[in-house]
């Protein structure tokens, strides 16, 4: 370090890649011109808001004059699921809760243990806190999970030091999920000084069974943290809101660390009302199922092999994956390559909209039936 006045700035911290984002919309109409586009490549919803979400935001808006007052999200995430309000962490969007995660747990003698080609953010936040990151090999590409988490690999690479292991669930970006019984055997072999936070973004896309399900693990291991976000089925992702569920004592420490208000006005009223339309969040499970159905089908007719596709997206092996990428920008459609998770030959897909995901498909056959020229 040369400059004098970043003496200080922990050495971990200049080891961090930064996160690069999908491309907004906003950057590519800016570069190109373009009208016309589409994004698939935030695993945002494709179904939007609920009405009833974005009228209790505006109504919000109304009185940004006070500080916020987050007793009714609570109140309401708590009903939902059935456990105390006083489990709940709010979280200005889920990753803020891992940042937190970090702050209690982790500095220069812990590690933290995750996955290869699990979200990016994990390894940030470790090395931000200044902990040692343990990335642990994924499954190879034949397993029956492609790239999913090698759990028994996972625990034999925590050690006395290790205080958390992040489990992304399903995973972002391969689309792999687990089984309650594979989670709650991995948490029955876990040493109690280890925290598990599942990380469950997309799990409601997983449907009923198992988004309830795993709430049960709760009770069972004082030890898990399980985090949520309004990001995706919810289709809140510009509100920044998300929640962690744990014991009420892991809670506590949670709401030491975070800051106050850090979820905004708008934010908790627009979430509050998007849990009571149960109809809302139907449909946008359907759009998904019935997109997820005909991406796949699709892509898989076009001879490409397709990972798990367990959340809202679908992830695609492509040799040419970055001139697949900057071709479709041009057409002004935006979808993710994964270069930076270390799957370089790999684009993944948010599951749009039908005319969306048709308009993608036709782009990507006529690109494929070009190949030689890309
Ligand atoms: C696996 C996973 N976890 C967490 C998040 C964080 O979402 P947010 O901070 O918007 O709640 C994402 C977002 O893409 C994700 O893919």
């Amino acid at each position: 370090m040369t400059n004098p006045h970043l003496t200080h700035v922990r050495p971990s911290i200049l080891q961090i890649t930064p996160y690069k984002p999908g491309k907004p919309i906003e950057a590519l109409a800016r570069e190109t011109g373009l009208a016309d586009i589409i994004k698939l490549a935030s695993n945002e919803s494709a179904l939007g808001p609920s009405p009833r979400a974005m009228a209790a935001a505006q109504e919000a808006l109304l009185q940004v004059v006070r500080y916020p007052e987050e007793y009714d999200l609570k109140a309401a995430l708590a009903e939902f699921h059935g456990i105390d309000p006083q489990q709940i962490t709010l979280g200005h969007g889920s990753s803020e809760l891992f940042v937190h995660l970090a702050t209690l747990l982790l500095g220069p003698q812990r590690n933290a243990v995750y996955s290869q080609y699990a979200f990016e953010i994990y390894p940030i936040v470790v090395k931000a806190a200044g902990a040692l990151g343990r990335e642990v090999p994924a499954m190879g590409p034949h397993a029956a999970m492609p790239f999913g988490h090698d759990l028994a690999a996972m625990l034999e690479a925590v050690d006395r030091d290790t205080a958390i292991v992040f489990v992304a669930n399903p995973n972002n970006p391969t689309g792999t999920h687990l089984e309650y019984d594979e989670l709650a055997g991995f948490l029955e072999r876990m040493p109690q000084h280890v925290m598990v936070v599942l990380d469950e973004a997309y799990v409601e896309y997983l449907g009923d069974p198992y988004a309830q399900a795993n709430l049960q693990l709760l009770q069972h291991f004082p030890n898990v943290v399980l985090t949520r976000t309004f990001s995706k089925i919810h289709g809140l992702a510009g509100l920044r809101v998300g929640y962690a569920m744990s014991s009420a004592a892991v809670a506590d420490l949670l709401n030491r660390v975070r800051l106050p208000f850090n979820v905004g006005r708008p934010s908790l009223a627009a979430a509050a009302a998007s849990l009571q339309d149960t109809a809302h969040l139907e449909q946008a499970f359907a759009i998904n199922e019935e997109g997820r159905r005909y991406l796949v089908a699709s892509l898989q007719e076009m001879g490409l092999a397709v990972l798990p596709a367990a959340a809202n997206f679908v992830t695609v092996a492509l040799h040419n994956a970055q001139a697949i990428y900057e071709a479709l920008l041009a057409q002004g459609i935006i979808v993710r390559p994964l270069k930076s998770y270390g799957l370089p030959d790999y684009l993944r897909i948010t599951i749009g909209l039908p005319r969306e995901n048709q308009r993608f498909v036709a782009a990507l056959r006529q690109l494929l039936a070009r190949g030689a020229h890309l």
